[in-house]
């Protein structure tokens, strides 16, 4: 039985014995060795594979804390503006709590898997007339009628939940490592681990990487012109790495192709800050944030076609090429 994120961290989470506690078995995902990008780079890499969690990626980390205390409080709805992530997650723990969600979308820009995910949970799913940053300002606006309880991680309960993240890496190792780094869309994540790591009273170097095009990049989950936590991520002592598309993109194939793991784009950010400047010898975790499957359609767009063949060996065989 997988012990619900908040009974494991309990002492560290703000929860109380009349929380209730609304969970699909998240967090305690697994950290894998990568041993072919520790070779290309030089250094001792680990990834924190965050997909493994129930709707497949980070989100569900704060969202299990960000429900919870929602309907602690007496909400009866959710609200959120999402690239994706938040909104499949936000769908999930509203339908596993038996309240509403109300999921906002800047149209046309989220990978159809996150959609899908929303619309089945029973979400009611809005697609907005303008960005990310218009849906979240008109998120807002609604929450604070008092109607819905808004959960992007501007609420502080999404930021604690995912600061557990550290506390698996750090058990897990058994020390802190020399380096932390994930990807940079509206700067959450960025501020959770580094609360966890003032928590855990110690120091490593966090590198959050974004894209050089926000407003246009293909890593849609990021895709964020004005993250809302800009602020305390330069506040931070965290350091922002740029990368462009192609770099993204690259990292993201190679995961794939060299460790068998395939992630959506955006979470290849942090590799492909890593592949800038890698620090040689030290060990470095990198936080795979959300699954593959949910932008089955940039991978259909990159990778090589399926051939078409008879069911013939002969045929078959000469097709397979060296494979
Ligand atoms: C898969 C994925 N990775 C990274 C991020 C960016 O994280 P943050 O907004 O916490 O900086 C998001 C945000 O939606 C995401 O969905």
């Amino acid at each position: 039985v997988t012990t619900p994120l908040i009974e494991r961290f309990r002492d560290r989470l703000p929860v109380g014995p009349e929380t209730p506690i609304v969970s699909l078995g998240e967090g305690s995902t697994p950290l894998l060795p990568a041993p072919r990008l520790s070779e290309r780079l030089g250094l001792e890499l680990w990834l924190k594979w965050e997909p493994a969690n129930p709707s497949g990626s980070y989100k569900d980390r704060g969202m299990t804390l960000a429900v919870s205390k929602a309907v602690e409080a007496g909400a009866s709805a959710v609200i959120c503006a999402s690239t994706g992530n938040t909104a499949a997650s936000a769908a999930a723990y509203a339908a596993r709590a038996g309240i509403g969600a109300v999921v906002l979308q800047p149209e046309g820009a989220v990978a159809s898997g996150k959609v899908a995910q929303s619309r089945i949970h029973g979400a009611r799913v809005l697609q907005v007339r303008g960005s990310f940053d218009d849906a979240l300002s008109a998120a807002r606006a609604l929450a604070d009628r008092g109607t819905h309880a808004l959960v992007n991680s501007l609420n502080p309960h999404r930021i604690e939940g995912q600061k557990t993240a550290v506390f698996e890496i750090v058990d897990e190792l058994g020390a802190l490592p020399h380096a932390f780094v994930l990807p940079y869309g509206g700067g959450g994540n960025t501020v959770s681990y580094a609360r966890g790591l003032a928590e855990l009273g110690g120091r490593a170097r966090l590198v959050s990487a974004q894209a050089a095009d926000r407003r246009r990049t293909v890593a849609t989950a990021i895709r964020i012109a004005a993250p809302a936590h800009r602020e305390a991520v330069e506040s931070l002592d965290a350091e922002v790495a740029t990368v462009t598309d192609a770099q993204i993109l690259e990292a993201w194939a190679e995961l794939a192709r060299l460790e068998g793991l395939f992630c959506e784009p955006s979470s290849a950010a942090g590799l492909a800050a890593l592949a800038l400047d890698p620090p040689r010898g030290k060990q470095v975790v990198a936080t795979i944030t959300g699954h593959g499957l949910k932008d089955p359609d940039t991978a259909a767009r990159i990778a090589p076609d399926a051939v078409l063949v008879d069911p013939d060996p002969d045929a078959i065989a000469a097709a397979a090429g060296a494979a």
